[in-house]
């Protein structure tokens, strides 16, 4: 499958801040760019810049940041799912997870997220792919937000609802360890009835006949 990357941009005022929401992001572009101290949610930032650029740099990897002048202020990663999740069984080249989104403390609340994953869509290629997003609730940054836990698992729905993805069944055990968890996923217009029938057999797998 060709993947094909169309840059979108749109600009938006968070927290006082005048941010360019723009990507897919080349990855000498995204080196060349510095990373907010307050992208700490899941590694410390200038590991999670270069782990960024790394997958900006995947044939399939799509990266799109937030970013005032250039500290990126937030990011959001679309890659093939790790080999080690169940998600990734039928190698499917149309099926790709959206990794981790983080926006920075400073501009929270301010519409980034939205805007990040609007960006992300507007690129007509993305109606080629299944989109997943696996949501556990140890990955939230609960005591940074204040937030319980189903109070942030109603921002991620909103967050993720806002481009069309939905709340999918499955019982993979990992999700279903707690029920906050949650696969959202979003079905592009043109993915082909055989994906679509792949991936369902991947959310069910323990399925017993009598
Ligand atoms: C989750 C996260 C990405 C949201 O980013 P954000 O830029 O603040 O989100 P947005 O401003 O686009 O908000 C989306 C919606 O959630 C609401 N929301 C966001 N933060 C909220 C909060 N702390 N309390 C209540 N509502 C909140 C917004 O009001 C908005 O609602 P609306 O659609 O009704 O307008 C951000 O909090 C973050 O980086 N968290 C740490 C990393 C993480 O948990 N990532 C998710 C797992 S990969």
């Amino acid at each position: 499958m060709k993947h094909v990357k169309r840059y979108h941009s749109q600009q938006l005022v968070a927290g006082g801040k005048r941010l360019l929401v723009e990507g897919p992001i080349e990855p000498e572009r995204l080196a060349s760019l510095r990373f907010d101290e307050g992208l700490k949610a899941f590694r410390v930032p200038e590991e999670q810049h270069k782990a960024l650029v790394e997958i900006a740099a995947l044939p399939e990897g799509r990266i799109i940041v937030a970013r005032e002048e250039d500290l990126v202020l937030g990011y959001v990663t679309f890659l093939y799912p790790d080999p080690l999740e169940r998600w990734s069984q039928a190698q499917l080249p149309d099926l790709l997870e959206l990794g981790a989104i983080e926006v920075s403390q400073a501009v929270r609340g301010g519409g980034v997220a939205k805007t990040m994953l609007q960006v992300a869509f507007a690129d007509d290629a993305m109606e080629d792919y299944i989109v997943i997003t696996t949501e556990y609730y140890w990955h939230w940054d609960l005591k940074g937000t204040g937030l319980d836990v189903w109070q942030y698992r109603k921002v991620m729905e909103k967050v993720m609802g806002s481009v069309g993805m939905v709340w999918m069944a499955t019982d993979d055990p990992e999700i279903c360890s707690h029920p906050a968890n949650c696969l959202m996923a979003r079905i592009g217009r043109r993915v082909p009835p055989e994906s679509i029938a792949a991936f369902d057999a991947m959310r069910f797998q323990n399925r017993y006949f009598y």
